[in-house]
């Protein structure tokens, strides 16, 4: 039979990845299980049966899924919030944050070698000017499409071919962080654009506040402890536990808004020239504004799907915005600057603080129990999930 287990033998039907034609299905009949949902509907997430990719063509590598992190966006996705399928297809296999090893190269490949670790980026451009420039995480367009969440198969799976101008080079001292590298190429692409968008003034910040204690709160602390700021770490639950000891290795400070609610915190703290945000609440950034020093910025991460609503003192906050000469954005996704911002920073986090940024990962799942997997991700005890595919 020719053609892909999705167009049913019908030669030359386009489909959503490149090894999904016809031909490949021929060479590998061998099929692996992924992790899948049906975009839309909740509870829809399920294991199904995939063809192993085919070699790869030129400009690509096949890369063997080490580890694939489990995140609040693949929450709301298989919570039907959000997500969307490749076109043609009725199912999106799950799946951004990877760490893998380059099994094969194809022709041409020049950059990546077989056994090199990798971590792959999540977004692939459209043909926006921003995209075509490699800036595709600033895409202008909207039709970009990301693995794992819109439009593009993740890494929830053994095997997947990628470009490799879509892979980044991982040490392999750095292996057993490798699965981090997505959460915090988010970080990176926050803090590269705090530096473009304040080059608006003199600016010379020393405080810096993240709201959050999960993956991405935390590697935000490390990386503002890594870039000289006196860092406080927000978050719910009061000491001791185990986010705010984590905290405290890298030397940032940790405050629980049930001690010092999160419009509080200027007022405790004096000037705060930097908020990162990464509660997963989209109310807090209206109270954040109420924390912020003059002259500074708040820079919202995190991707919300519900419907949550708040009043809001506007006047208050305008007139705080506008006398304070304060800016506020949204900064989502990262292209490769920030990965490899991302590696450099890892060796830091290591040399500063040894072994500490592991302990991000708590809870580790065998590629089947992604169901508990998903389930341990919304626990409050839980900073990182992955799935575990090295065996
Ligand atoms: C991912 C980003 C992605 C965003 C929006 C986040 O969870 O980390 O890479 O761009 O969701 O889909």
């Amino acid at each position: 039979m020719r053609g892909c287990y999705r167009c049913s033998g019908t030669v030359g039907v386009p489909c959503s990845e490149r090894y999904e034609t016809g031909e490949a299905v021929v060479q590998q009949a061998d099929r692996m299980q992924a992790v899948a949902v049906t975009p839309g509907r909740a509870g829809s997430a399920r294991l199904v049966e995939v063809p192993q990719p085919a070699a790869p063509g030129p400009g690509e590598a096949l890369v063997r899924v080490l580890q694939a992190g489990v995140c609040g966006t693949d929450v709301e996705i298989t919570g039907g919030l959000y997500g969307a399928a490749p076109a043609g297809d009725d199912f999106l296999i799950l799946g951004h944050e990877s760490f893998g090893v380059v099994e094969d190269v194809g022709p041409d490949v020049h950059d990546l070698a077989p056994g090199d670790y990798v971590a792959a980026m999540v977004r692939h451009p459209d043909d926006c000017p921003n995209c075509r420039r490699g800036e595709w995480d600033m895409c202008i367009k909207g039709d970009y499409r990301e693995r794992g969440i819109r439009g593009l198969h993740g890494f929830m799976r053994p095997y997947y071919v990628e470009r490799t101008s879509h892979l980044v080079l991982v040490p392999a001292a750095r292996r057993t962080l490798g699965v981090l590298m997505e959460p915090l190429s988010i970080v990176e692409k926050g803090l590269a654009q705090i530096a473009r968008i304040q080059d608006r003034m003199h600016w010379e910040p020393t405080t810096a506040v993240v709201l959050g204690a999960g993956p991405i709160g935390l590697l935000a602390t490390a990386v503002f402890r890594v870039s000289g700021y006196r860092t406080f770490t927000v978050a719910r639950t009061p000491r001791p536990n185990s986010r705010a000891d984590l905290v405290e290795q890298m030397g940032a400070v940790y405050l629980s808004t049930q001690e010092t609610p999160v419009s509080e915190l200027g007022r405790a703290l004096g000037q705060i020239d930097v908020i990162l945000e990464a509660t997963g609440n989209g109310a807090v950034a209206f109270e954040a504004v109420h924390s912020l020093g003059t002259n500074g910025i708040l820079c919202l991460t995190s991707v919300t799907p519900g419907d949550r609503r708040v009043e809001v003192p506007a006047d208050t906050v305008n007139m705080r915005l506008v006398l304070g000469n304060m800016a506020v954005f949204g900064a989502v996704n990262a292209n490769r600057s920030h990965f490899e911002q991302g590696v450099r920073h890892l060796e830091m986090f290591e040399q500063l603080w040894p072994g500490v940024i592991a302990r991000l990962i708590t809870h580790r799942f065998p590629l089947a129990d992604f169901a508990a997997a998903l389930e341990q991700q919304q626990d409050r005890e839980s900073i990182k999930v992955v799935l575990d595919l090295a065996g």
